[in-house]
């Protein structure tokens, strides 16, 4: 070697800026670093971890796949574990899913990669191939690759490389606590926006894509109640595919299997990730209703699209052992926030934080909830984006030992700050009074 040393770490880290601890173990709701910190994880890291860290049947299970059969190439095998995960899965999502087929990726952005290719060969495979157009949400997130990052409307996340991407257009999303109808008929109102961009897209629409409830971006942002089954309905009269996005919801999140049975919904896709192994293997899944699965079976007879590390069967066994989990520990039961013990306390503990000068609103549904921060509570003015207020807060918490997950741009893009919080399902109601304890003095001392 020659020349200086390089001043920066050798691995590409979030921020080149900040000082990260080590992370060393895990165990439930709690995270060790290497210097013997304890912190307890109420964000389940960035909402990927619903089963709790540590869970030893989840990584025998991996061990096992690994010291059977580490790895096949899809294109020369299939496993019989990705086989009946599949129909697992389908299962899973319940009777409208019924008959339809699972594609396995390695996360979540290659998941919506995935249905917005597959949604986009359904028109060509039932001789509708001038349609190509994805419409989506503005104030939304899809994802890192460049076409996920198209249909996201995530300013900060996409800026810079918007010169480099194919845009569609985005439509309005519902936000209870700043309703641009001030809450009077605006789910309709929100729905009526779609039907308008489907009827400026002349016929060129392939799909809409949301997040059912508003993830990362938005902050745990539900719906008006009629909002989704509206646009469920002008989708279907527009004949474009309908696709949920529930990387961030799916799998127990919000206290029903997949967000969308909150309000009846029957999406022709449903795309995963994150929950579906809970963290412990890259995962995510794309899961294609009869209609759509059938175009491509009974049509040309294959999917246009394929990486390497499709339903890899590592992978693939840390999602089932996931799943049995999930089930065997009643874990979605124990999310819903109206009746499930876990749901219940989270919502409860939470609320109480809206007695402080800072927090404008406290939002959410199952073990995904956001609290936003204001200036103003009457006016509901925003701070200042360099105040980094939420980054502030969640500093204030990670020196106490919490863990919760910052984000900027609720408001505009720009500004707007929150947390966002979605614990493990295993937490005990003991541990959340805890972090919300802890939580307040962040975000008084911020
Ligand atoms: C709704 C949604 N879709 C897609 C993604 C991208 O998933 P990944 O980061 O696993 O690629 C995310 C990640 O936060 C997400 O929240």
């Amino acid at each position: 070697m020659s020349g200086k040393p390089p001043k920066h770490s050798a691995l590409f880290t979030r921020s080149f800026r900040r000082s990260f601890p080590l992370g060393a173990r895990g165990q439930g709701v709690w995270l060790w670093d290497t210097e013997g910190n304890r912190y307890l994880d109420f964000s389940g890291s960035a909402a990927v971890n619903f089963i709790g860290h540590g869970v030893r049947e989840i990584s025998r299970a991996m061990a096992g796949q690994a010291r059977r059969l580490e790895f096949v190439h899809s294109s020369q095998f299939i496993t019989p574990q990705a086989e009946e995960f599949a129909a697992e899965i389908l299962d899973f999502a319940g009777k409208n899913f019924r008959g339809g087929a699972v594609y396995f990726t390695s996360g979540g952005s290659e998941a919506v990669e995935t249905a917005l290719k597959l949604a986009r060969q359904y028109q060509v495979e039932i001789g509708q191939s001038s349609r190509f157009r994805i419409l989506s949400r503005r104030q939304s997130y899809h994802g890192a690759t460049l076409g996920a990052l198209a249909i996201s409307g995530n300013n900060r996340r996409r800026e810079i490389y918007l010169p480099m991407v194919r845009e569609f257009e985005h439509i309005a999303a519902p936000y209870c606590y700043r309703c641009d109808y001030g809450c009077k008929d605006c789910g309709r109102k929100y729905a009526d926006d779609l039907d308008a961009a489907l009827q400026r897209a002349e016929g060129e629409a392939a799909a809409f894509i949301l997040e059912p409830v508003s993830g990362a971006t938005l902050g745990a942002v539900t719906p008006p109640e009629r909002y989704l089954p509206q646009v469920a309905e002008i989708c279907r009269r527009h004949h474009v595919l309908l696709i949920a996005d529930e990387v961030m919801t799916g799998f127990g999140r919000t206290g029903k299997n997949f967000a969308v049975d909150h309000w009846q919904v029957a999406p022709d896709i449903l795309v995963t990730g994150k929950g579906i192994a809970s963290g412990y293997f890259p995962l995510g899944a794309v899961i294609a209703s009869e209609r759509v699965a059938q175009a491509v079976a009974g049509g040309s007879g294959a999917f246009v699209h394929g990486f390497t590390y499709n339903a890899h069967p590592v992978a693939v066994a840390a999602g089932r052992a996931v799943l049995k989990r999930i089930r065997s520990g009643k874990l979605v039961a124990a999310a819903n926030s109206e009746k499930g013990k876990i749901g219940r306390a989270l919502k409860k503990e939470l609320h109480s934080l809206r007695d402080l000068p800072t927090v404008g609103d406290v939002r959410g549904i199952g073990l995904l909830w956001a609290v936003e921060f204001v200036m103003d509570k009457k006016t509901k003015q925003p701070f200042s984006p360099k105040i980094n207020f939420a980054g502030r807060v969640a500093q204030a918490a990670i020196q106490r030992s919490l863990l919760v997950y910052p984000v900027q741009g609720c408001v505009d893009g720009t500004a707007g700050d929150h947390l966002l919080i979605a614990p493990p399902a295993v937490i005990t109601p003991r541990e959340i009074k805890t972090a919300v304890r802890i939580l307040r003095e962040a975000i008084s001392s911020t």
